[in-house]
């Protein structure tokens, strides 16, 4: 079977993990968080008390930071200097830290053998911002997911809420548009479609839906390959 790669690429909230989680486990292929490694990478820098606008301060604790993915039982686990931290940096307080430090090249190339690496060896679907821009480039696939702001945000609200976070709407809304704000308009890698990317607009599907179009959409990308 020749190995396939698969990029899907989206604002925050906009379903990719859940939908490529759940595509990975259907076609039987690796999936790649790309988005949890630069969470681990702020949730260090949080813990080392470094400010999330000190550039030199993460550029210069990058040398202590050794993120990779662990597959047990088929679940992903991020592993940040050995200790498992999945779910420790799914907070609003370490996506915005993770916002931050991945504007900054330093931390970008840091990841950037790490996620070509793990496509190399097998068939992914990478998830991320830059994944059919920059990161995988020959991807047999490209999908940008995207959905209107207010409509992620509704999602991610109720999602932190049966987590037992304290959020309010309005605070994941702004939370969600100032990160569309930093992906988009910063100079390296900037959130974009690459040009033959596929959009998958899901403001109005709800995820069933979004995994059958994205399915029907992989499998014609992948018909003749
Ligand atoms: O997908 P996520 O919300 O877990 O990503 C966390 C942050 O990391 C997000 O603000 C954008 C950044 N990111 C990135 O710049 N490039 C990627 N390939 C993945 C995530």
């Amino acid at each position: 079977m020749k190995k396939i790669n698969i990029a899907i690429d989206g604002p925050s909230g906009a379903g990719k993990s859940t939908l490529a989680k759940q595509l990975a486990a259907d076609f039987g292929y690796i999936y790649v968080d790309t988005g949890a490694m630069y969470r681990s990478i702020g949730l260090y820098v949080c813990r080392k008390n470094i400010a999330a606008d000190d550039k030199a301060g993460i550029i210069g604790c990058l040398d202590g930071i050794e993120v990779d993915l662990k597959y047990i039982e088929g679940t992903q686990h991020v592993m940040l200097n050995g200790e498992d931290v999945s779910d420790k940096i799914r907070t609003e307080e370490i996506s915005k830290y993770a916002s931050a430090v991945s504007a900054i090249p330093e931390v970008r190339s840091f990841l950037l053998d790490l996620q070509r690496n793990l496509a190399a060896r097998s068939s992914v679907i990478m998830d991320g911002r830059d994944i059919g821009t920059v990161i995988l480039p020959d991807a047999e696939v490209k999908i940008f997911l995207t959905a209107s702001d207010c409509k992620r945000a509704e999602r991610r609200y109720k999602e932190l809420i049966e987590k037992g976070q304290k959020v309010t709407f309005e605070g994941v809304l702004e939370n969600i548009r100032q990160r569309d704000k930093n992906d988009s308009e910063r100079a390296l890698a900037p959130l974009k479609p690459a040009d033959d990317a596929v959009i998958v607009d899901t403001s109005d599907l709800d995820l069933r839906q979004s995994f059958e179009l994205m399915k029907k959409v992989i499998m014609e990308k992948t018909a003749n390959v």
